[in-house]
């Protein structure tokens, strides 16, 4: 479907395909669905219904785990007059780790030698790290003098080389955060943490002090030694990638204070109350997901371009939300899908990325559909680099749909005053094909609020696609066979170790690694 012709024949086309939520904006009108298909695969999606409302219910969205998936509850406002056990204990492990950061970021949290901790070092992976840092990085202006937040994520010996020598081990805290408890990489890297304490502070200090769990698994986090108080909890009824909005938030709110995380939470609910109650046609989330489903019919990868660097995150995380979900082969009943499920997700923020791998988006032989991502109103006080930023977020958009003909190229190289031959030679180099796709998102301002708007819709987009796909979104086997052979790998790697049962290629790559 041409694009160009599309807004010729829907004269209603930007409103029918223009959203607001919020301070979120989207525009799906540079998308090469018709509205007339839009409305066929509403009529043929009315089940969605029944679908959202399972969701919010509380029924077993997550049938291989027997789960639910409730993070909407952690975002339901207290005051609500329908509170159920599950808010009522998101409210209680809320208020918990409210108070914990309230202390901290008064410095009233002393460390072993009694000095005040202004440094707060989230380990953790995946959902237990992605989410908490996006909205670090995202919402940091909004106390820049808050305590350091830093992270240690990859099980990669350099990450906690280059950190140690940065930290001051009597006024850091470490905030462990892991669902299971037992995500190997997490464990390692607490243990490298508290030898490294331990060896700084010594053994007879109150170690415990610099240390807070956020984990599904308080009977094992007690082994640690750390005061109940500091043990949060993290809920089976909580996916790891929809988590941020459960304590696993800690190192946001230790950044941005009790207001701005209550308003992420505000945010995150506002999308909710759109999604569980829109008609399908206005409800922001299933068109996105319609529009995306018919969409990966025909191109199997999507380019998230946020044009704010404190949204630079973006594509990371979403790659786990939408990969880690949808990345799926078979239905709930476990037979085979029989349509392409999710596009790989990959970007980088704009404009940079135009400088590095837009050139293949423009002329390359794929069609990549481009998701932008832009903040109205900026948090610096340079008008003319937000305008500039916000003009290329604009101009790559219009020039991905329209691109530019032979004609117009020949017509002006010729007013350029090359000859025929020059003309002949450069002419098809300079050519755009067009009517490639884009979605934009604009957000008013970069505030809890808005990413909370953001966020809640990506999770929402997600459950409508797979509910429309019949797969199950909230379970992750796909990583557990890496999971198992490393374990057995591991002991490989000492010299002189046993290589039976691993295949040649591994033995080979084992063998130049032991030396
Ligand atoms: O291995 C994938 C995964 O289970 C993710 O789903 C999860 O977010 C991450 O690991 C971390 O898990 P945990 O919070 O249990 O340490």
């Amino acid at each position: 479907m041409n694009l160009q012709a599309l807004f010729a024949s829907e004269p209603d086309r930007l409103t029918r395909l223009g959203f607001r939520v919020g301070l979120l904006h989207a525009d799906f009108s540079k998308q090469r669905l018709s509205v007339a298909a839009l409305d066929q695969a509403l009529a043929a999606s009315a089940s969605l219904h029944l679908s959202i409302a399972r969701l919010f219910g509380g029924a077993v969205v997550n049938p291989s785990e027997g789960r639910a998936a409730l993070h909407t509850a952690l975002r339901v406002p207290f005051a609500q007059v329908h509170s159920t056990p599950m808010t009522e204990a998101a409210f209680a492990a809320r208020e918990r780790m409210l108070g914990y950061t309230e202390q901290l970021r008064a410095g009233k949290l002393l460390g072993a030698t009694g000095k005040p901790i202004n440094t707060l070092v989230n380990v953790g992976i995946g959902g237990s790290d992605l989410g908490p840092r996006l909205l670090v990085n995202a919402l940091r202006h909004l106390d820049p003098h808050g305590p350091r937040i830093e992270n240690l994520n990859n099980v990669d010996g350099h990450a906690a080389n280059a950190l140690l020598p940065t930290l001051d081990p009597e006024t850091t805290a470490i905030a462990y955060v892991s669902k299971s408890f037992t995500t190997v990489e997490t464990k390692l890297n607490l243990k490298l943490l508290r030898d490294w304490l331990t060896a700084k502070l010594g053994t007879d200090a109150a170690l415990w002090r610099h240390f807070c769990v956020v984990t599904a698994k308080r009977e094992l986090a007690h082994a640690l030694d750390v005061p109940a108080a500091q043990i949060f909890p993290m809920f089976d009824w909580v996916g790891g990638r929809y988590s941020v909005w459960s304590a696993v938030g800690l190192s946001v709110a230790a950044a941005i204070g009790r207001e701005d995380f209550m308003a992420l939470l505000a945010g995150a609910h506002e999308m909710d109350a759109h999604f569980a109650s829109a008609p399908l046609a206005r409800n922001l989330p299933v068109v996105a997901a319609l529009v995306e489903l018919d969409q990966r019919t025909r191109h199997p990868a999507r380019a998230v371009i946020p044009y704010d660097y404190r949204l630079g995150l973006l594509p990371e995380y979403l790659q786990q939300l939408e990969m880690e979900s949808n990345g799926k082969s078979v239905q709930l009943d476990g037979s085979p899908v029989d349509q392409a499920t999710n596009a790989l997700v990959f970007g980088a923020v704009g404009t940079n990325a135009q400088h590095a791998f837009f050139q293949q988006l423009h002329q390359g032989t794929d069609i990549v559909p481009v998701e932008f991502i832009g903040v109205i109103e900026p948090d610096h006080p340079f008008a003319e680099n937000h305008r500039v930023l916000l003009a290329n977020m604009l101009a790559q958009g219009a020039a991905l749909m329209r691109g530019k003909s032979l004609a117009e190229v020949k017509a002006e190289l010729i007013d350029a005053g090359l000859d025929e031959a020059q003309v002949r030679q450069l002419g098809p180099h300079r050519v755009f094909p067009g009517n490639r796709p884009s979605t934009t998102l604009l957000l008013d301002r970069l505030n809890g609020r808005a990413l909370g708007n953001l966020l809640a819709y990506y999770e929402h987009k997600v459950y409508a696609a797979g509910a429309l796909l019949n797969i199950n979104s909230f379970d992750q086997w796909g990583v557990e066979l890496g999971k198992a052979l490393a374990a057995q790998i591991l002991p490989a790697l000492s010299a002189g170790a046993d290589l039976d049962g691993h295949d040649p290629s591994t033995q080979a790559l084992i063998r130049l690694i032991r030396r």
